[in-house]
């Protein structure tokens, strides 16, 4: 099953995608993992992206493009894949489309996370990720995790460094003006579903579950 997870910063995504990883072994593909990856270990890829993503701008759509293509083509994706924070624009979009068609996939489902903008600017500034093993938390609903020390693997967690009150805040702009109509665009091709993200990821996911299985 091909499933892309659409919603704003915050919304839960990679909560969910790490969620159906476990349950079901689709293929994690996440734009921002990779370009996060790319700048952590300098690559040309990395240089170029790191001024955008520390801005909370969008990375040019042809860079993008040009790695979630790859991506599609490597073994895993075979077994179903997520698409987690691609596209982003409705040229991402028109692309991902083409490319599916060439490789002969498609997508059988959008879930739209649909989380209200106040819990996104705290979900946010609260999340802390694993250096070590990716796990995603937060210290303002998992207490437990203010020690800095990653409940599932003892590594370090560490703030993102996009997730600052004012980068927000422009993510969360730029996501309004151009990853939200994309909501509209999939609603026309008949394959959006929508679940409300306010809830407890566990709640959540038991409706992304209800969807994956239906
Ligand atoms: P990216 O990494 O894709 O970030 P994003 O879309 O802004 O989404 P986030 O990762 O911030 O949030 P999420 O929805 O995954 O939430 P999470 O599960 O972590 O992109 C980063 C940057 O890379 C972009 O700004 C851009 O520069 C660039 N980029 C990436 N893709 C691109 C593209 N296609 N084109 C161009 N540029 C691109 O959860 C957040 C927090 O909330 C966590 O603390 C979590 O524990 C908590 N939480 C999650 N779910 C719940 C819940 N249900 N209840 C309570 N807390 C919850």
């Amino acid at each position: 099953m091909n499933i892309m997870l659409l919603g704003a910063p915050g919304a839960g995504k990679g909560t969910q995608a790490a969620k159906l990883v476990d349950a079901y072994g689709f293929a994690h593909i996440s734009t921002g993992d990779i370009l996060r990856k790319a700048v952590a270990n300098q690559t040309p890829l990395g240089l170029a992206a790191k001024k955008y993503i520390d801005a909370g701008e969008l990375v040019p759509d042809m860079v993008v493009i040009g790695l979630v293509k790859a991506r599609l083509q490597e073994p895993d994706a075979e077994k179903g894949f997520i698409l987690d924070g691609f596209p982003r624009t409705v040229i991402q979009a028109d692309a991902l489309g083409r490319a599916l068609q060439e490789l002969h996939k498609k997508l059988d489902a959008v879930i739209s996370i649909d989380v209200d903008k106040g819990v996104l600017i705290k979900r946010l500034t609260g999340r802390r990720m694993c250096a070590q093993c990716g796990a995603i938390f937060n210290v303002v609903s998992q207490p437990e995790t203010g020690n800095g020390v990653c409940p599932a693997c003892g590594g370090s967690l560490m703030q993102r460094d996009d997730d600052t009150v004012t980068t927000v805040t422009n993510r969360l702009d730029v996501y309004e003006r151009s990853t939200a109509p994309l909501i509209a665009y999939y609603r026309d091709k008949g394959v959006l579903r929508r679940v409300d993200g306010n809830r407890p990821a566990e709640s959540v996911f038991s409706d992304v579950r209800a969807i994956v299985e239906g």
